[in-house]
């Protein structure tokens, strides 16, 4: 669980807080408004000195600290930067917040106080931006750490400004995501000796019961009578029994479910073909699109959207043992189709055509799946953007409008027919693996022989979903991504008959 967050409707200013934090924006003499004035006042204009100054630019980022020395209750106040107003939205809010939080923990003090008061982007909307960039800023995987007297924990955030009912409307709907983030983030961050697919299939287990969804495990045997030739193709290799994880939630009357689909990879050696070694430790994260989508259907069903979701995570390990399937091998798909394996490193686009096929054969529309799934899309797009491809460019534009209004980049890459030319086998109807160019789409032009004629997009996320740095509501390790974006597509999909309880645009949207 994250920190505790409440409201109050009086200033930040009188807050007895260790910290207080106000934004500021980067204008020519940054000063703040609302509740950031009102603690500029208290400190007799200490802060539009240092504005006047040029101390306190307000650039998106700059944190700087000022001692109250007594003229407060609270000990610190923490000026954050905005940067230029015209740029100014709930992204940089939120980062802003991630950053300050950091802050304030390093320096010390327990609890937190926040002005919201004010704010150009609307009370609800900020309220939501700052409590994800909190609870995101300040997350950390420190479970197999030693305890240590160094690290210093914020154990209560207070969100200060006049309208408590805005606040507390943001505050609920930012908490619901972050904690879903969260939670994908401590899933993909786990080590793989520990976060087996018996593990994952654990712990989606507890989080479908503290969210309301229902699951079922699809164990290898059911898997086998169901024809899923090219899971447990992939599972051979391992001694970790493999498990087909689905999760339902029904808050839309009886039309079909959308399907939501990640790769749970929970380790991939690369198999036969096995990886070099540098790096490799990183593939205990292959299962991060597992880890989304469950964790995103949490947080659809906490909101209460009016849809059917219906979440399919195949998780295996991909191991070299001695059962394990080899190059030449052909395998079989629930579907009827059959994948000649050219390099059993290629093993997330084997489970996802058992895991497509499972999502026609239950009449789920339209499919998104997730994976991190070729390295040739983090080369083409870096750790900034996840690839889409699809069969639908509606439904990716659909998935890119969702990104945006979260703060999240995707960037689309064609499907042209020619590739369809690489993944031809002699053997087998097709192959998994195209050949070094356009890596990213031969595998996706693999997994549309399985989606078939459903609405479907592919986002491969193999370059952003891990940071190598700190940074906004980033920090080393799982990031998260795309958990809100899966929520924000499928709450627009919800369309107008969004649950009375929220707002029609509490989501991060404006
Ligand atoms: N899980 C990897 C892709 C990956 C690489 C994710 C780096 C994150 C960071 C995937 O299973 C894989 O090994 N893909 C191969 C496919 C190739 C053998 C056709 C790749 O991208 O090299
Ligand atoms: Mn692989
Ligand atoms: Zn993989």
């Amino acid at each position: 669980m994250g920190t505790p967050i409440t409201t109050s409707t009086d200033s930040a200013a009188e807050s007895a807080a260790d910290n207080i934090i106000i934004f500021v924006p980067q204008v020519d003499s940054p000063a703040g408004s609302g509740g950031a004035k009102a603690v500029d006042e208290a400190l007799d204009g200490a802060i539009s000195a240092l504005a006047a100054d040029g101390e306190i630019k307000g650039k998106l980022g700059d944190v700087t600290i000022l001692h109250t020395l007594g003229k407060m209750a609270a000990k610190r106040v923490l000026v954050a930067g905005l940067g230029k107003p015209e740029k100014l939205n709930l992204d940089a809010l939120r980062d802003a917040a991630a950053g300050a939080a950091r802050r304030a923990r390093g320096v010390g003090g327990s609890n937190l106080a926040i002005a919201i008061d004010g704010d150009p982007l609307g009370t609800s909307e900020a309220a939501q931006a700052v409590v994800e960039g909190v609870q995101l800023g300040l997350y950390r995987f420190d479970r197999h750490l030693s305890p240590s007297d160094d690290r210093n924990d914020i154990d209560g955030v207070t969100l200060h400004g006049s309208d408590d009912a805005a606040l507390k409307r943001g505050a609920e709907v930012g908490e619901i995501l972050a904690e879903a983030t969260n939670f994908c983030r401590d899933l993909a961050n786990e080590p793989s000796n520990i976060l087996t697919p018996t593990e994952l299939a654990a712990r989606a287990t507890q989080w479908a019961k503290d969210c309301g969804l229902e699951i079922e495990i699809i164990e290898e045997g059911e898997a086998a009578e169901l024809g899923m030739g090219a899971f447990l193709g992939v599972a051979k290799g391992s001694h970790e029994p493999a498990k087909f994880i689905v999760m339902r939630y029904s808050g839309g009357g009886d039309e079909p479910p959308i399907g939501l689909i990640g790769k749970g990879i929970t380790f991939d050696t690369g198999g036969i073909s096995i990886k070099p070694a540098n790096n490799m430790e990183a593939m205990k994260q292959d299962m991060s699109g597992a880890a989304a989508v469950i964790a995103a259907a949490g947080a659809i069903a906490k909101l209460g959207l009016p849809v059917n979701v219906t979440v399919l995570a195949p998780a295996t390990e991909n191991m070299p043992g001695g059962s394990a399937i080899k190059p030449g091998d052909v395998l079989k798909a629930m579907n009827g189709k059959t994948i000649e394996v050219i390099n059993t490193d290629a093993e997330g686009r084997l489970i996802l055509a058992d895991a497509l096929s499972y999502a026609n054969h239950l009449g789920l529309t339209p499919l998104l799946d997730v994976a991190t799934l070729t390295g040739a899309c983090a080369v083409a797009l870096g750790n900034v953007a996840t690839g889409v491809m699809t069969n639908d460019d509606n439904l990716a534009g659909e998935v890119i409008e969702a990104g945006v209004r979260v703060g999240e980049k995707f960037w689309q890459l064609p499907m042209y027919e020619e590739y369809e030319e690489q993944i031809k086998s002699n053997v087998a109807d097709v192959k998994n693996t195209g050949g070094r160019l356009a890596g990213a789409q031969t595998a996706a032009k693999l997994l549309a022989m399985f989606s078939e004629d459903t609405p479907w997009a592919h986002l491969d996320m193999a370059g952003t979903d891990d940071s190598d740095k700190v940074k906004g509501i980033y920090v080393k390790g799982a990031t998260g991504t795309p958990v809100r974006t899966l929520v924000s597509f499928v709450r627009a999909r919800g369309g107008a008959r969004l649950a009375p309880r929220y707002d029609s645009d509490s989501l991060g949207e404006r």
